[in-house]
């Protein structure tokens, strides 16, 4: 696998991306045995978070740890005290690898050109790859294959809709986003995923349309950290796309509920839909630990 940081799912290979799969399996598998494996001994990566989180610093701190390496976690706003390029030079001389979760993506992308050190996007306001990453795992685990499924996103085209565009691209399943008016996905991602998405990639504001026969209902908070100005107002506009039991009722049988996590129950999903047999959100929420651990394996070994 050439890629020296993970910033986006589309500067993986479709290859590459089933090493890591294969990877993020292999180490639940040992996790599970009680299997000791640090191949991160004496290895020490920084954390640079301008954004709240439970699941990322959890899981990178536990995972950092449990691969034999050192976290150090540093709340920051980047490029504010001193330069990113500046940053990036410092911080490169004294750790092995660098997790950051930035309001603009262009910080991380900065980082990585100034650092050596591999740069990990532990989310920015364009992309959510190590989310991703574990939700096709998470997949996997349900479904067998991502491959023919049909993947309805409801809510807003975001920065999670946009890595999961990206997952289009490297793999052949049906993607809809299921929106109101004026909140689908624009620019690069967009752009990438309506020439090169395998599958059939869409965007609909018609409820019935997009989620009917889907396998997966995808969904996340209609306002992302850093929105919370439009809070009030998108709460009003996005109520009708709700995920509910008469929406999953639409879907396929079998199809099964996801969400990134935090979840806002009563807006973007409804007590019922999360905690019911289909909700698989905790089974994404464990796999962002072992899905990050195999992309820092594998960049960091
Ligand atoms: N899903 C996710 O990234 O959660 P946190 O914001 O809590 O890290
Ligand atoms: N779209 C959300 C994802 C949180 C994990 C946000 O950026 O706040």
């Amino acid at each position: 696998m050439p890629s020296s940081d993970f910033i986006a799912l589309s500067d993986y290979t479709t290859e590459e991306l089933i090493a890591l799969l294969d990877l993020a399996k292999d180490l639940k598998q040992k996790r599970a045995n009680g299997e000791l494996y640090q191949p991160l001994l004496g290895k020490t990566i920084a954390m640079l978070f301008e954004k709240p989180s439970l699941r990322t610093r959890m899981t990178f701190e536990a995972g950092i740890f449990q691969l034999g390496g050192h976290a150090i976690f540093q709340t920051t706003k980047l490029g504010e005290r001193e330069t990113v390029p500046d940053m990036a030079r410092n911080i490169d001389r004294w750790v092995e690898g660098i997790v950051a979760r930035t309001h603009s993506h262009e910080a991380v992308l900065e980082l990585a050109e100034y650092a050596d050190a591999p740069v990990i996007n532990a989310l920015t306001d364009d992309l959510h790859p190590c989310q991703v990453l574990a939700d096709a795992q998470t997949i996997l685990e349900h479904k067998g294959s991502l491959d023919g499924l049909k993947v309805a996103f409801v809510g807003d085209g975001n920065n999670m809709f946009a890595s999961w565009a990206n997952l289009a691209t490297r793999f052949s399943f049906d993607l809809t986003l299921v929106c109101p008016e004026g909140y689908e996905l624009t620019g690069a991602a967009h752009d990438y995923a309506q020439t090169n998405a395998n599958g059939e990639y869409s965007m609909t504001n018609d409820i019935t349309a997009g989620v009917q026969g889907a396998d997966v209902i995808y969904t996340d908070v209609w306002a992302s950290m850093g929105m919370e100005e439009e809070y009030q107002q998108r709460l009003k506009e996005f109520m009708p796309y709700q995920v509910n039991e008469s929406m999953m009722a639409q879907a396929n049988d079998d199809a099964i509920f996801m969400h990134c996590l935090p979840a806002h129950r009563g807006e973007e999903v409804t007590h019922e839909v999360i905690e019911s047999k289909q909700s698989v959100v905790f089974d994404e929420a464990e796999n962002r630990l072992h899905a990050q651990k195999a992309v820092m394996v594998h960049l960091m070994k």
